[in-house]
């Protein structure tokens, strides 16, 4: 049967199988979801099992230093800093100060302040000026902001990472519009040459990963970098 969200029903209610057992949404990530809806901002937030699969990423590649482009409420980033180790920092970049601070609130109230920065501002800037600083080189960055920007962030991205870095980007199938040659879409447009050049990329092994459930059909990329210490 096909649902609401243009997936056949079973797909929605295997994610809520696993996720029921697996991704439970405690009382903080419960309220970033209220607070989307109270405040009246579209929830294009991962869904829970998206958000325990970022987790287990962090912790995969043992990360002390994540970066997240962008933030939104925060729920994406609480899941991720949950799998930091004490002296672990995550840096979430977000240009709408509405969103950065309700995130600010929600990332307090769940004991993460020493743990988060949000930077608020654009993020080419914010790339910019973390790229300058030096010092900040990330063992994970997941991308997950305006889809025009998308080959650009992972430029950045790039020259922010060490080799054996993650780099992850969300909505890159977008319900399979990216596999249409004739679209119109800029999104679309975007994703499908940034998935060309990072197939081609030599300084990196990636490949895509399809999701389905609450969130609809689409994807996320996974690129490992290789290569020396970093591409700057
Ligand atoms: N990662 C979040 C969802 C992010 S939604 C989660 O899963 O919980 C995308 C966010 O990108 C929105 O909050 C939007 O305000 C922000 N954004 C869009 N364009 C941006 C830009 N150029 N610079 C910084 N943030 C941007
Ligand atoms: C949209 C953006 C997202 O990052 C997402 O995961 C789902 C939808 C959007 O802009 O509609
Ligand atoms: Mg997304």
């Amino acid at each position: 049967m096909q649902g609401s969200k243009g997936i056949p029903d079973i797909f929605e209610s295997a994610d809520h199988f696993i996720s029921r057992k697996f991704s439970k949404d405690d009382a903080i990530l419960r309220s970033i979801n209220l607070s989307l809806a109270k405040a009246g901002i579209k929830n294009i937030s991962v869904s829970s099992s998206q958000g325990k699969f970022l987790h287990l990423l962090v912790l995969m590649c043992r990360a002390r230093r994540v970066l997240e482009i962008s933030t939104l409420a925060g729920y994406s980033t609480i899941w991720m800093a949950r799998a930091l180790p004490k002296n672990g920092r995550l840096i979430s970049i977000e240009s709408n100060p509405e969103h950065a601070r309700i995130t600010t609130r929600h990332i307090s109230r769940a004991g993460l302040s020493d743990q988060v920065e949000i930077k608020l501002g654009v993020a080419v800037e914010i790339l910019a000026f973390l790229s300058r600083r030096r010092k900040d080189l990330f063992d994970m960055v997941f991308i997950d902001a305006d889809r025009p920007s998308l080959r650009e962030y992972f430029t950045w991205a790039l020259k922010l990472t060490h080799s054996v870095s993650l780099i992850v980007a969300d909505n890159v199938i977008r319900q399979g519009k990216v596999m249409n040659p004739d679209a119109r879409d800029p999104d679309t447009k975007s994703v499908q040459r940034f998935l060309r050049s990072l197939a081609s990329s030599e300084k990196v092994s990636a490949t895509v990963l399809q999701t389905v459930g609450p969130k609809g059909h689409d994807g996320m990329s996974i690129a490992v970098v290789h290569g020396k210490r970093n591409h700057a």
